[in-house]
């Protein structure tokens, strides 16, 4: 149980493909699990993907309904610091996505300070496994789906920066250079 360090965007680890998680769970990545929640939290974020850590297995872990002051996405949102819905997103695979789309605000926490508007489909269905090891599926919209579509990217090694214009990518590239010194 340990908060890690964040990769910051232009760390070369974070444009690895992740590699899928066996069954049943070792120690060693059940810790990674933890490891995933307490510096979700700690950060404070939405979500994080295993590959921010610098661990490259296809693990995520979100909790959308939690959020500090700090990381609410909607200005007008009562925070809620007090509930939280931690889920752990393992090997998972988008089965449909909608054709329509959403256009949010996004920020990454391995793109400290820079938030971006990023079009995607506005909902999707999605096949995972738990932390127990249990197969799911199910659709999301909204947020949720925001999110996941965010965190799947993490384990492709895609970030949603990638969805802007060169020119804007770059720009917010050299600002991370400069700011945050690997
Ligand atoms: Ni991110």
């Amino acid at each position: 149980m340990a908060v890690r360090e964040i990769l910051i965007h232009p760390d070369a680890r974070l444009r690895e493909v992740a590699k899928p998680v066996e069954f049943p769970l070792s120690d060693e990545v059940k810790g990674v699990i933890q490891d995933l929640a307490d510096t979700m939290y700690d950060a404070p974020g939405v979500g994080l993907a295993a590959p921010q850590i610098g661990v490259s297995l296809r693990i995520a872990v979100t909790d959308t309904v939690w959020r500090s002051e700090e990381v609410r996405h909607n200005k007008d949102e009562e925070p809620c610091g007090e509930i939280r819905d931690l889920r752990v997103w393992i090997n998972p695979e988008f089965l449909w996505k909608s054709e329509e789309t959403a256009t949010w605000e996004e920020g990454c926490l391995s793109v400290p300070e820079t938030y971006a508007e990023v079009t995607r489909p506005a909902a999707v269905r999605l096949r995972w496994y738990d932390a127990e090891g249990m197969k799911h599926e199910q659709e999301f919209e909204g947020f949720q789906a925001v999110a996941l579509q965010h965190e799947f990217d993490h384990l492709e090694g895609r970030l949603f920066i990638d969805y802007l214009s060169p020119l804007k990518r770059n720009l917010i590239t050299k600002k991370m250079k400069k700011r945050f010194k690997s």
